[in-house]
């Protein structure tokens, strides 16, 4: 069974009729092809408006719907549950806690009471689901921090486990939370918690060691607390290599790719890519700045390029959101008016939820592909575009703050805070020898050809079995 927030489906009217969508979250993008390979329930908030209306009296109903291979229950939240538990407690204070992107992090008691409220709901829709059997829970990320205490008291013979998708700060960073140690209690219900790299691993191990009075075993990287032992490990999430790729290949991409070269006026071959939920962590104006620099040193390209920004609107009822929506929306207008020749303008601005085909065509289209993060736990754009990179001729630029970075070296890596450098590499990037490209590309996509979302899960299912 997996729980999270985040739906992998989402249902919609769109013209009186009911619709089908994917959301933009990394979560579900990487673990939906898990479940459909091995069945089982998903467990997750059911966000939309057409949701209650095609499910059963349990609440569930078969997904994906073109072939249904496992069971969606859905948890029905009202707004003042939404309001507090996702907008506020887990997006205006665990999300800036966890991501050093210098916002500060909102804790009101009131969304706390709600974050709790909710996590025992999901804990109740588990329990329901789960009854005396010995299920596998594997809980995903920082929305459901107490779900793993909850769950195991209600069915101590479950194994749970947690994969927190999203950085774990330094002790000096977390100790500022009014709720850290309901939150530590809540994770060490688990009998295995992971994180995408050891240094947010050791980071955890840290901020245990620092707040309960816990034993720390830092040999076995275990921390025994309450008489239990929770195994703290790291695997690097990834995506489905080989559909992606598959995907890729297809007829309906190229011809997209052929139709939106044409609609949005692209140049042959300098396009730059940034693909990305409008989210101040990923340091879109970062790099809005450094492509403005980069046609300030070359104005040779004036005419003859164009950056396309995806930008997916997210979590737009939190006020940074929403504030940094209108600094994008300032930057592109200023950077297109300054550069700017007739009907030429350098920026390409999509803000709106793309469908798959066409951003996999954005993918095959793009001489680069730009990830600026200013803080991610892994960033699955990077390894999409690698994957849908069949050519293998495109250049992927990748912030040294993403947990991708330490898994690509064969990126060029960049610091999205270093304007000068990173318009620099955006001309490298535009410039690199044919061969180089292709070296490089070749060995991303082997890395990530191999390292693909299965080997995760099975990784993370062969270690629990171990463990338990
Ligand atoms: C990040 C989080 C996920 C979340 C995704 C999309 O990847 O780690 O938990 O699902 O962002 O954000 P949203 O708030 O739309 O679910």
């Amino acid at each position: 069974m997996v729980v999270s927030n985040r739906e992998p489906y989402i249902h919609a009217y769109r013209n009186g009729q009911v619709q089908v969508r994917r959301p933009a979250s990394g979560l579900t993008v990487a673990l939906d092809p898990v479940m459909r390979a091995v069945g089982g329930v998903w467990v997750a908030h059911g966000s939309g408006e057409a949701d209650s209306h095609v499910t059963d009296e349990r609440d569930r109903i078969r997904v994906p719907p073109e072939k249904p291979a496992y069971t969606l229950k859905r948890v029905w939240l009202n707004k003042e549950q939404e309001e507090g538990y996702y907008y506020g407690l887990a997006n205006s204070a665990l999300w800036p806690l966890c991501h050093i992107a210098y916002r500060r992090p909102v804790f009101r008691a009131a969304d706390w009471d709600c974050y709790r409220e909710v996590n025992e709901k999901f804990a109740q829709a588990v329990a329901e689901e789960v009854g005396e059997e010995k299920a596998f829970v594997f809980v995903q990320d920082y929305h459901l921090a107490l779900l793993p205490r909850l769950v195991k008291e209600r069915c101590p013979q479950a194994t749970v486990a947690h994969f927190w998708h999203i950085p774990w700060p330094n002790p000096e960073v977390f100790r500022i939370c009014p709720w850290k140690v309901e939150l530590l209690d809540g994770l060490l219900g688990n009998d295995m918690l992971s994180f995408h790299i050891r240094y947010h691993a050791n980071n955890f191990i840290d901020t245990v060691d620092r707040e309960l009075e816990a034993r720390p075993d830092r040999e076995m990287t275990a921390i025994i607390y309450r008489g239990q032992t929770t195994k703290i490990r790291h695997f690097p999430i990834s995506v489905d290599f080989e559909t992606i790729h598959w995907e890729a290949n297809r007829r309906p991409v190229k011809l997209r790719m052929r139709e939106l070269r044409e609609q949005l006026r692209l140049p042959t071959r300098n396009i730059g890519l940034g693909i990305d939920r409008a989210d101040y962590t990923k340091g879109i104006p970062e790099r809005l700045r450094a492509i403005d620099r980069f046609l300030e040193l070359s104005p040779e390209y004036a005419g003859d390029f164009a950056f396309v920004q995806v930008a997916v609107p997210s979590r737009v009822h939190v006020e940074e959101y929403r504030r940094l929506n209108d600094e994008i929306d300032g930057l592109v207008e200023e950077i297109n008016w300054k550069h700017g020749r007739g009907a030429w303008k350098p920026i390409v601005y999509l803000p709106q939820h793309l469908p798959p085909t066409d951003l996999l065509a954005l993918y095959r289209l793009a001489r680069f592909c730009l990830v600026s993060s200013l803080h991610d736990g892994m960033n699955l754009v990077a390894k999409e575009f690698v994957a849908a990179n069949v050519e293998e001729d495109g250049v992927l630029l990748l912030s040294q703050f993403t947990g991708a970075a330490r898994e690509l070296r064969d990126a060029l890596i960049i610091n999205p805070f270093a304007t000068d450098h990173l318009a620099e590499q955006i001309h490298q990037a535009l410039t690199m020898e044919d061969d180089e490209v292709r070296r490089r590309m070749r060995r991303l996509r082997d890395t990530v050809r191999e390292r693909n979302i299965y080997k995760w899960a099975g990784d993370i299912i062969r270690k629990l079995g171990r463990l338990v």
